[in-house]
């Protein structure tokens, strides 16, 4: 890790899809006033950008010139890509379909962790959320949480927030991305050794939120 990071404060949340990583690591921004990052939707902008252009999403050398020469903005839950606003877009199954084969892509990963490292130090650090971020992105984050929940429920929050898929397609989607983000070589969705695995299943956000604010209470490190 560089040295510049021991100054920011990072905030990983890493886990499988419908598993609450971005209404927690919102709700955990706003308490903490830090920015939030949802690197999920940086891979998914780089998937709309490659359909979008009529390429093959497993050409490994298409996909990561798409990925290095895109304009990218993510903030505040708008998605830009190059100027486009493909906030809805992105989400849709088109993307859905897309998204882990270009995700398993090394030089898309390659250049999305670099700017998700950039865009963090420029806000002097963040709640960032993803698969990789403790291990990969920021392996020296304060506090790396491993967020789970039972696949039945995963499958059921998504249905719910997608309300032109049935459970059964949402269910398959996930566990078909679950098993390429898991098995993938380059930075596979894996607990990182030091993550705090919170299962969400059955537990409110509050709930959730409440209990990572006190791992962090008790993370916090004297202050110098
Ligand atoms: O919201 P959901 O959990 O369904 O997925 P997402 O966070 O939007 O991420 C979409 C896909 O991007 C994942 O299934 C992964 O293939 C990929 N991804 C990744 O590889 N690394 C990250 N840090 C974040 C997402």
């Amino acid at each position: 890790m560089n040295g510049e990071d021991v100054a920011m404060r990072v905030i990983a949340i890493d886990g499988p899809a419908g598993s609450g990583k971005s209404t927690v690591a919102k709700a955990l921004a706003n308490r903490l006033g830090l920015s939030y990052l949802d690197t999920g939707a940086m891979y998914r902008a780089v998937a709309f950008a490659v359909l979008r252009r009529g390429g093959d999403p497993e050409s490994l050398d298409q996909t990561s010139a798409i990925a290095e020469q895109l304009t990218l903005e993510v903030d505040n839950g708008v998605v830009l890509v190059d100027g486009v606003d493909a906030t809805i877009e992105i989400r849709g199954q088109a993307v859905s379909q897309a998204v882990s084969t270009v995700a398993a892509n090394p030089g898309v990963r390659r250049e999305l962790v670099s700017r998700q490292r950039e865009w963090t130090r420029e806000r002097g650090g963040g709640v960032l959320e993803g698969r990789d971020i403790g291990t990969v992105v920021f392996p020296n984050a304060e506090l790396k949480i491993y967020l789970t929940a039972d696949p039945a429920e995963r499958a059921r929050r998504r249905a719910k927030e997608v309300t032109d898929l049935d459970y059964e397609e949402v269910a398959a989607d996930i566990s078909r991305r679950d098993a390429v983000d898991t098995g993938r070589e380059a930075d596979p969705l894996v607990e990182a050794t030091d993550a705090v695995v919170v299962d969400t299943t059955g537990l409110t956000i509050e709930a959730v939120v409440d209990r990572i604010l006190g791992l962090l209470d008790r993370a916090q490190p004297e202050p110098s």
